[in-house]
């Protein structure tokens, strides 16, 4: 695990759904590598913990509130993140939700809701960040995906479909936008111990745990490794690629 280094310098990231979970660790995992991370958060008090780093690691981090779903709102932030930097290295598309079902029991406003959250506004954030990386001619998307995305599951079929359209979605991005040295890749979790992952009740965690090679969840700060992998100058000839961090869970 990482816990400083200097592989994130001088590059601004921008980060959705840092309030908590994997979003939070990636911003705080970024800040401590150099970055000057822009998190994004639905509420005011959400980033309280993360801007209480500022001067306590070698980045910085920068607050930005709105909801990725708001058009608008990520547009008006996207040209904050100009006008002050000049620049965006990397973007994560982080920010996730996640409503199963079982396919009888699945309602219209929760088959738009996650998909307007999980594949709608990371179309959208990868679209405003290409017209800023497209002038420098390079940067890293990274876009969160799960495991499901590829292998399905059983009561989640709209949300392993929201994942595996944003695996798609890497994929032509990444062969679209080569020639202009931007990187798209996914990181797909396994099982990581998040609210997320907490959500699905004592019962159902124990059985997931049961199918991972490994064991045991995985940790927000694990993935946060991989993303840092990702974002940096390591990783200039690696896109289109889905990276799985899943401890060999086996679904
Ligand atoms: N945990 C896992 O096992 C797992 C596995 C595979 C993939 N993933 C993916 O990894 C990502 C992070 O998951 P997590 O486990 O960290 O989830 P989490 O603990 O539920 O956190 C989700 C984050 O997304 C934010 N968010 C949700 N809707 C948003 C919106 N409309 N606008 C802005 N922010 C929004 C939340 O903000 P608020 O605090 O305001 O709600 C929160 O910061 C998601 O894309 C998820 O699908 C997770």
């Amino acid at each position: 695990m990482i816990s400083s280094c200097d592989l994130l310098k001088n590059k601004v990231c921008l980060v959705t759904g840092a309030s908590r979970g994997i979003g939070y660790a990636v911003a705080k995992r970024f800040a401590a590598c150099g970055a000057a991370v822009y998190a994004n958060g639905r509420r005011e008090e959400s980033l309280k913990e993360l801007l209480s780093l500022n001067g306590n690691c070698s980045g910085s981090v920068i607050p930005l509130y709105f909801d990725v779903t708001d058009s608008a709102a990520a547009k008006k932030a996207m040209m904050q993140i100009k006008k002050e930097q000049g620049k965006l290295d990397v973007l994560v598309n982080n920010a996730g939700i996640m409503k199963d079902a079982l396919i009888g029991m699945i309602s219209k406003e929760d088959m738009h809701q996650v998909f307007e959250v999980n594949v709608f506004a990371v179309m959208d954030m990868l679209q405003l960040a290409v017209k800023l990386m497209s002038r420098q001619n390079s940067g890293s998307i990274i876009n969160l995906a799960s495991i499901v995305g590829t292998n399905g599951n059983r009561g989640q079929m709209v949300y392993s479909a929201s994942k595996g359209a944003v695996i798609s979605l890497t994929k032509t991005a990444a062969k679209e936008l080569a020639s202009r040295h931007i990187r798209v890749n996914a990181v797909a979790p396994g099982v990581i111990d998040t609210d997320m992952f907490r959500s699905i009740g004592e019962e159902k965690m124990k059985e997931k745990i049961n199918l991972i090679g490994m064991n045991r969840a995985g940790t927000p700060e694990e993935v946060a490794d991989t993303c840092i992998y990702l974002a940096s100058d390591l990783s200039v000839y690696v896109t289109g690629q889905v990276i799985g961090v899943d401890g060999c869970e086996v679904i």
